[in-house]
């Protein structure tokens, strides 16, 4: 029987399928469906920088009514570090108390500067790591895409230097640069890179001439594009990779850790009835394809299709496109 342990960010872990973050890895209940299911780890859904605001701003206006002694201009100008997720940390307290697996904290920040200190309170609820959700629609004309990469790697070392937890940085597919970032943030160092973040696109309803905003689940071609940058990234960074989108099968999660990933998150396919029933699937396939090809361990094939000969045509870069565009 092949073993499936591995390491990711430090962690141990039992395999290397990750339920990403979303409602079902918030709720203890379905939490511990995932767990009994067999996946190695969670990440818990995201804290909004906008859903920390929005406290702070309560309290401020409460604040506002009590006078101006010196103690309460103390205590506002002290608020973000007073005041907190609190909901979030209950939740994240009950999550890593009711569960074995490693539980990693999300935070979907864009420019939070005034908000890193939150970082420490997560850690002291006792998560194992914490993924920073990189959630950013430049669309200032005024900024160029140096400038956005910049503050984003403040925004991160900001926080990091808050933590001694393991800090990951789930990255969009949209940098310009996105190996030359990616070594940037593997220099600060992060731990870990997480490819890709799925924004969600609002749509139109043009009857109602309203925007739509839904929840819109992955499909397994998705796969492609994490794939490649996986490939791609694997001989360019230390930190470890994860791969997040498109995986739907033991097929998915092997090409992910065949291009290289430490870890696989699965998202969408969690979703599949009954929740988390795909993870099973997933396992018993990793393992009957270990025992076909003899792999004794997930570190005899991780990474044996990641790209090698960048710019020689012959990998995940773009010559190979030339060719098969030419023949159809
Ligand atoms: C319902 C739902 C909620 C999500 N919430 C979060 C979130 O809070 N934070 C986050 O980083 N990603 C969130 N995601 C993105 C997923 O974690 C994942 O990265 C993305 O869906 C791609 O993976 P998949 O193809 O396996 O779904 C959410 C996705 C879905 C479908």
């Amino acid at each position: 029987m092949p073993s499936l342990e591995t390491t990711y960010l430090g962690l141990s872990l039992k395999n290397p399928l990750i339920a990403s973050s979303c409602p079902l890895t918030s709720n203890l209940g379905d939490a511990k469906q995932l767990e009994a299911a067999g996946v190695g780890g969670l990440v818990v859904r995201s804290i909004f920088e906008e859903q920390i605001r929005e406290e702070v701003a309560g309290m401020y206006e409460a604040l506002s009514d009590a006078g101006t002694s010196a103690a309460l201009d103390y205590l506002r100008a002290d608020l973000p570090m007073q005041l907190g997720p609190e909901k979030y940390i209950a939740n994240l307290r009950e999550l890593r108390k009711g569960l074995k697996i490693p539980v990693i904290a999300s935070i979907n920040c864009i420019a939070a500067d005034q908000w890193v200190s939150f970082a420490r309170k997560i850690q002291h609820a006792g998560a194992d790591a914490l993924e920073l959700n990189v959630y950013d629609i430049p669309d200032d004309p005024a900024v160029d895409s140096a400038a956005i990469e910049a503050r984003h790697t403040r925004l991160i070392a900001a926080i990091q230097r808050e933590v001694s937890i393991p800090v990951a940085v789930k990255l969009s597919p949209y940098y310009t640069g996105l190996a030359h970032f990616a070594r940037d943030l593997d220099r600060l160092p992060v731990r870990g890179l997480v490819l890709f973040n799925r924004f969600l696109q609002p749509d139109i309803d043009i009857e109602t001439l309203e925007l739509v905003y839904e929840v819109h689940r992955s499909h397994p071609d998705d796969l492609r594009l994490p794939l490649r940058w996986i490939a791609i990234l694997r001989n360019l960074v230390r930190c470890d990779l994860a791969l997040s989108s498109g995986v739907h099968s033991a097929e998915a999660a092997i090409k992910a850790l065949l291009a290289g990933a430490n870890a696989v998150y699965c998202c969408s396919a969690l979703y599949r009835k009954p929740e988390g029933s795909v993870i099973r699937e997933i396992l018993d396939g990793l393992n009957a394809w270990m025992t076909r090809h003899d792999f004794a361990s997930i570190d005899a094939f991780r990474g044996r299709m990641r790209e090698r000969e960048l710019g020689d045509g012959r990998g995940f870069e773009r010559a190979h496109y030339v060719r098969l565009v030419g023949r159809t």
